[in-house]
C-alpha cells in the first residue's frame, strides 16, 4: 500500500514533469494594504516586477497564492491573479483556505470555472496545491495560548486533500502535487502524521526574525534556519520540503535580538535565500510587496514594485554561514528522526503565529518564552464579507484568506 503510494506519487510528480525544479517567487495575497481587492492589474504588475528585478540570482516567475477565490466575491469567482499570471506566463502554487469551514467547495468551484475558462493557458502553470495554511498550528497548543483563531485539525485537512483530488480526477491537473502548508513544530508533532502521509509535499513557512530568546541577531539568522529546515526535512522523511515563507523585516520593532534593517534584509536574503535555497528549494520569499496593515514589520524588498529593490539582489559567492561554528547556544534537537515524525521534545515546541490583529501590537515578548511567533503577513479576503478580518466572527471565517506568517522554532 505505502510503495503503492509512494510509486504512484513518483509517476504523479514525473507525469507533471515538475518535481525536480527549484521554483522562485513571492507571496501574494488577494487584497491590498488598504484591504481593497487587488484586481488583475495589480498581479499583472507584481508578476513583471517580479521577472524583472535587477541582480535577481534567477527568475522569480512563480506566485504563491492563499485562495482560489477573488476578494469579496459572494458567488466563488475566480481570483484574477490566473488571469495575470497567464499574461506574464507566471506559475501558480494554488492556495486553499481550509479553516473555519466544513467544505473548501467555493475553492473547488472557483478553481473548476477558471480552467473552463482559460483551459490549458491556466492548467499548465499549475505546479501545485496547498490545501490549508497554518490551520494545524491554530489548533496546537501555542495557537490557541496565542489566540490564533480558527484552524483545523489533521482529520479535516486530509479529508479536504481527499475532496480536491476527487474533485480533479481525471482533469488536467489531476496529477499536480498536494502539499499543505504549516509551521515547524506542526511537522513533528505526530499527531499530524496523517497529513505527511496524504501530501506531496510539505510547506513550511520560517522566520528567525522572530526566534525571540534564541540569539535571533541577524549574524545567526542562517544557523536559526537551518536547524528548523534540517528538523523538518528528518521529520517528513521522503516528503520533499517547499519552503513556502521565509523572509526578513526593514521596517518594525527590534525583536529580541533581530533588527530590521535593509542591511539585514540583505544579509538574510544572501544567507539564507542565495546560499540554503534559490536554485536548491522550491522558494517562495515573503515577500514583494507589503499588505498587512495591521502588521508593523514590512518586509518588502522594493517600494512600490520598483524593479530596483531596497538592497542589492546579487548573491555573494562566500557566505558568513559556515557549517559548523553556531554561536546560538541553542541545545540541538532530538525530536527528529530520520523514518519520521516524532513528538516534540518539550525543549523543542513552540512556535506560534497570532491573529493578524494581534502582529501589530508594540508590546515586546518575554524573552523567558522559548519561542515567538508573528503574522508577518498580509490578511484578508473573503467571500460572504467585506468587512476587515478584525470584523469577521470565526463562524464567517468560511472563505476567507487570512495570510498568517508564522516562525518556526527549535
Ligand atoms: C499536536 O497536534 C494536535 C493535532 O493537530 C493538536 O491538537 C495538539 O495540540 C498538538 N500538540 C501540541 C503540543 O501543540
Ligand atoms: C510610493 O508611492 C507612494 C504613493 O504614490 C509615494 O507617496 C511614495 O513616495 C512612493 N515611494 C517611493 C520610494 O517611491
Ligand atoms: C505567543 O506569541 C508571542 C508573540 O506574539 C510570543 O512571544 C509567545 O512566545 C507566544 N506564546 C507561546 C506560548 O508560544
Amino acid at each position: 500500500m505505502r510503495a503503492t503510494e509512494i510509486i504512484a506519487g513518483a509517476a504523479a510528480l514525473l507525469a507533471s514533469g515538475v518535481s525536480a525544479e527549484a521554483y522562485l517567487g513571492f507571496n501574494s495575497g488577494n487584497t491590498l494594504a488598504d484591504r481593497s481587492a487587488k484586481f488583475k492589474k495589480d498581479w499583472v504588475q507584481e508578476f513583471t516586477t517580479a521577472q524583472n528585478l535587477k541582480n535577481a540570482p534567477g527568475t522569480f516567475n512563480a506566485v504563491r497564492l492563499y485562495t482560489n477565490i477573488q476578494a469579496y466575491s459572494q458567488t466563488s469567482e475566480p481570483i484574477e491573479a490566473f488571469e495575470a499570471a497567464i499574461e506574464t506566463n507566471t506559475k501558480i502554487l494554488l492556495g486553499v483556505w481550509a479553516s473555519g469551514t466544513d467544505t473548501i467547495e467555493p475553492e473547488i468551484k472557483a478553481l473548476q470555472t477558471a480552467i473552463s475558462t482559460y483551459g490549458k493557458k491556466l492548467t499548465d502553470l499549475i505546479i501545485g496545491a496547498s490545501i490549508g495554511s497554518e490551520d494545524l498550528y491554530r489548533v496546537s497548543v501555542t495557537g490557541i495560548q496565542n489566540k490564533s483563531g480558527v484552524g483545523a485539525g489533521p482529520s479535516e485537512i486530509v479529508k479536504f486533500i481527499g475532496d480536491w483530488k476527487k474533485a480533479f480526477q481525471g482533469t488536467a491537473i489531476a496529477n499536480v502535487p498536494i502539499g499543505h502548508v504549516d509551521t515547524w513544530d506542526v511537522w513533528v508533532n505526530g499527531t499530524n502524521k496523517p497529513v505527511i502521509d496524504a501530501v506531496d509535499w510539505v510547506g513550511v513557512d520560517e522566520y528567525p526574525y522572530y526566534e525571540n530568546g534564541k540569539g535571533n541577531n541577524i549574524e545567526n539568522s542562517g544557523y536559526l534556519f537551518d536547524r528548523a529546515f534540517d528538523a523538518i526535512g528528518s521529520a517528513v522523511g521522503d516528503k520533499p520540503v517547499w519552503v513556502t515563507e521565509t523572509g526578513w523585516p526593514y521596517v518594525g520593532q527590534t525583536w529580541d535580538q533581530a533588527e530590521a534593517t535593509v542591511k539585514n534584509q540583505q544579509f538574510y536574503w544572501q544567507e539564507v535565500g542565495c546560499r540554503k535555497l534559490f536554485g536548491k528549494v522550491p522558494t517562495f520569499w515573503y515577500n514583494l510587496r507589503d499588505s498587512n496593515p495591521d502588521n508593523e514589520m514590512k518586509f518588502a524588498i522594493t517600494d512600490n514594485l520598483s524593479t530596483t529593490p531596497h538592497f542589492d539582489l546579487t548573491c555573494p559567492s562566500t557566505f558568513k554561514t559556515t557549517p559548523k561554528a553556531s554561536s546560538s547556544g541553542a541545545k540541538s534537537t532530538s525530536t527528529a528522526t530520520g523514518t519520521g515524525v516524532s513528538a516534540p521534545s518539550s525543549s523543542a515546541s513552540g512556535s506560534s503565529s497570532p491573529e493578524a490583529e494581534k502582529s501589530g501590537s508594540t508590546s515586546s515578548p518575554s524573552s523567558s518564552e522559548p519561542v515567538t511567533a508573528t503574522v508577518p503577513a498580509e490578511s484578508s479576503v473573503a467571500t460572504g464579507s467585506a468587512t476587515s478580518v478584525k470584523g469577521v466572527s470565526a463562524a464567517a471565517v468560511a472563505g476567507m484568506t487570512l495570510l498568517v506568517g508564522v516562525f518556526a522554532m527549535l
